[in-house]
């Protein structure tokens, strides 16, 4: 394989740069040229691309966002969009394709790698964490951490005010961050899509929590779960107590990756150039404790993600 290319796809994440720079630069390690395609797979069908080298990649490893740009292409999901990409990646001599994202970018993966039998290789990255196939995603923690400095700040208005905040999370029709910052942050309740909601019992939990000296709660949301601001009406109905919602939105998908991501994302985008030239197709890379590991992205959909239910159920012992 003499020239591959890389793309980010879908919602950036924090660790997409540090990701490009690892694909970057082990492929120019093992003589092989890299295109870097921007825009996603918009991008990929009109063949908005650019010539990269290890230098193109330097200074980015601490910065978020991607420098490929990204975006949601709705005209990849048709069968001429995927032909007009195939078309562009022959007419870019590109033999390989290195392709970074969340759960809707790998599924396009996967259909460039089994139908059109490119040589693809995914690289889980997205604030959700619901990509399986890997234990962590590129961008979770960091989302996961900017999320819960903002609940550390909220916390300390809260006890002035002794107030109930509700806060809400992203992580589209999934709960990982939600359970992970709520945790994290102590909070009192965690609402997510994966367990039915009890309002009763939440409000019963922060009134009695209150009995006994407690002078603020936090009731961290899932978006896929439910809106703050009528989970907010609903606690001041049952309570009485003062209420008041955050939505802590897009703030969530930037800042500076953490350690963690970083080298996450600096392990992942060298697997998944070493899975290319070891001639894999329809493939990803991702974590499985502390090994990378690469499997076929179908066989991954088919085990599929849920979130670790000992979780939350140890969050509802220490929020007593
Ligand atoms: O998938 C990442 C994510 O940030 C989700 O958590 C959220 O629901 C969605 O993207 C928001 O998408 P957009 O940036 O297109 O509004």
């Amino acid at each position: 394989m003499e020239r591959i290319g890389v793309l980010t796809s879908g919602g950036d994440a924090s660790g997409m740069n540090a990701c490009i720079r690892a694909v970057v630069r082990t492929a120019v390690s093992r003589g092989v040229a890299v295109v870097g395609i921007r825009r996603g797979y918009d991008g990929l069908i009109r063949g908005d691309a650019v010539p990269m080298d290890a230098e193109s990649v330097g200074g980015i490893l601490n910065r978020g966002g991607t420098l490929l740009y990204t975006a949601r292409s709705s005209r990849f999901l048709s069968r001429e969009g995927q032909q007009e990409a195939v078309d562009s990646l022959s007419r870019l001599g590109i033999e390989g394709l290195v392709i970074i994202g969340g759960e809707g970018s790998l599924r396009g993966a996967r259909a460039l790698g089994s139908d059109w039998g490119v040589p693809v290789v995914g690289v889980p990255a997205t604030i959700d964490n619901d990509v399986a196939g890997t234990d962590f995603a590129i961008g979770f923690d960091t989302a996961v951490n900017v999320a819960l400095e903002a609940i550390d700040k909220i916390r300390d208005t809260a006890a002035s005010h002794e107030r109930v905040f509700v806060i809400e999370v992203m992580g589209r029709e999934v709960g990982f961050i939600a359970l992970e910052v709520g945790l994290a942050g102590g909070a009192e309740a965690i609402l997510l899509p994966e367990v039915p909601v009890d309002l009763d019992a939440v409000s019963q939990r922060i009134v009695e929590g209150r009995r006994r000296g407690k002078t603020s709660s936090i009731i961290v949301v899932a978006e896929g779960c439910c809106s703050a601001v009528e989970v907010g009406r609903r606690i001041h109905e049952r309570t009485g107590l003062e209420t008041r919602e955050t939505i802590l939105g897009h703030i969530q998908r930037g800042g500076t990756p953490t350690a963690r991501d970083r080298v996450l994302a600096a392990r992942l985008g060298h697997a998944a150039v070493e899975q290319l030239l070891q001639g894999r197709r329809a493939a990803m890379v991702g974590v499985s404790g502390s090994a990378v590991q690469a499997s076929d992205i179908d066989a991954a959909w088919k085990i599929g993600k849920t979130i670790d239910l000992s979780l939350y159920r140890l969050a509802q012992v220490l929020a007593i």
